[in-house]
């Protein structure tokens, strides 16, 4: 268990931010490195080459030591869409088949789909939520409709590992070995969990993988990380820019114009990729969670959304069970709906939640104390 980590961010004492699954605070070791980008953008003359490759080389070896994979399977995207977008344009979809999403799924990891469904006349295939009855309460059971729906039509599943508006979970390791048998691709977007809940590419062997960093990853906006298997390396990029060539560290002989690419996953980059402002936030925020262990973020944050579940519970609220959903990640459901006015309400007293489909989405992390929970719940008491 980590102990509350609230002294590296630049948290109010009077706010009770539990919303990290709307967009993390930046702890102030990573304002600190993006001032330092901007300070040198600032002096460009301070830049060279390799300014270009370093840090990007060592930002990208980062998140391979978090996932378990290669570094050369790692590109940097500006946003979950455009790591979406990649997979979508390499991936092969014949008419009649099926691509296969979860309900309510994230818009990202939607609309992308229905455009390959236009070019193909392949079908998307929405798996509806499956209510599951057990011990624990009432969840859903992504895990058991996807199983089932899975099969010689599916060319594609594209999925999270816990769905973005209540952290129900997805058993990652059954459904990829499922595709593998039907020989379907299979497409992660892990915004909401990359970070905070441990995930071991090896084992699940994704064919892309994708994660923005503003979320669990406490890293800056526009920025994210795309893993893509070795078997689509040869792929087709989104865009053609000059440092995915080879030999672009040759600034002098840039018009030397190259077909081939730089190696492994970095011919998918985005334009501009040495980012010299967000690039370093990127790499400090992950070296601070490689220190503290994703095992460790998970069972401590999963201790703080049980406590917070009890408590709901006992007002009368419905929290969805711990082992249909992700530790990091709470929905709590009102027995009469939510009230339109609840987040106004709660801002009002500097408590910050969010509301997505039917669910009060709670998502702490290592910056919550018990005082949060506390004021969160007087207020819901109060006023609910
Ligand atoms: C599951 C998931 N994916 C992706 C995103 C962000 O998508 P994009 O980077 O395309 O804006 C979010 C934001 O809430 C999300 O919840």
């Amino acid at each position: 268990m980590i102990e509350s980590q609230r002294h590296l961010f630049d948290i109010p004492d009077d706010v009770a931010y539990l919303n990290c699954a709307y967009m993390s605070p930046l702890m102030k070791s990573v304002q600190d490195a993006g001032r330092g980008g901007i300070a040198v953008k600032g002096q460009p003359w301070t830049l060279s080459p390799p300014d270009f490759f370093g840090p990007s080389a060592a930002c990208r070896g980062l998140f391979a030591r978090l996932m378990n994979c290669q570094p050369s399977s790692v590109a940097f995207i500006p946003a979950a869409s455009y790591g979406l977008a990649i997979a979508a344009k390499n991936l092969p979809v014949d008419a009649g088949q099926e691509i296969v999403l979860l309900q309510d799924q994230f818009p990202s990891n939607v609309y992308v789909w229905r455009e390959v469904a236009k070019r193909t006349g392949a079908r998307v295939r929405t798996i509806a939520r499956a209510e599951a009855q057990s011990e624990g309460g009432i969840g859903t059971d992504w895990t058991s409709a996807l199983l089932e729906a899975i099969g010689d039509k599916t060319a594609i599943v594209a999925a999270a590992h816990c769905h973005w508006t209540d952290g129900s979970l997805i058993a990652l390791e059954p459904v990829a070995k499922r595709c593998r048998e039907v020989g379907a691709a299979l497409v992660l977007d892990i915004t909401q969990s990359g970070g905070a809940w441990p995930l071991d590419i090896e084992k699940i062997r994704p064919d892309f993988l994708i994660c923005a960093c503003y979320k669990w990853l406490l890293g800056p906006y526009t920025m994210g990380f795309l893993y893509i298997d070795e078997k689509w390396h040869g792929g087709e990029p989104l865009e053609y820019n000059w440092i995915a060539r080879k030999n672009s560290e040759d600034f002098s002989g840039l018009v030397a114009y190259q077909d081939a690419y730089q190696a492994g996953a970095e011919r998918f980059d985005l334009g501009e990729r040495a980012n010299f402002h967000l690039m370093p936030m990127a790499a400090a925020a992950l070296e601070q969670i490689l220190k503290w262990r994703v095992g460790a973020i998970a069972e401590t944050l999963t201790a703080k959304t049980t406590q917070i579940a009890a408590r709901a519970t006992q007002l009368g609220l419905e929290a969805d069970p711990l082992h249909l959903r992700a530790g990091h990640f709470l929905g709590v459901r009102f027995p009469q709906g939510i009230r339109p006015d609840l987040l106004e309400v709660l801002a009002r007293e500097k408590i910050y939640v969010s509301v997505r489909g039917s669910a009060m989405r709670i998502t702490p992390h290592l910056y919550n104390t018990d005082d949060d929970v506390d004021r969160l719940f007087d207020a819901l008491k109060r006023e609910f």
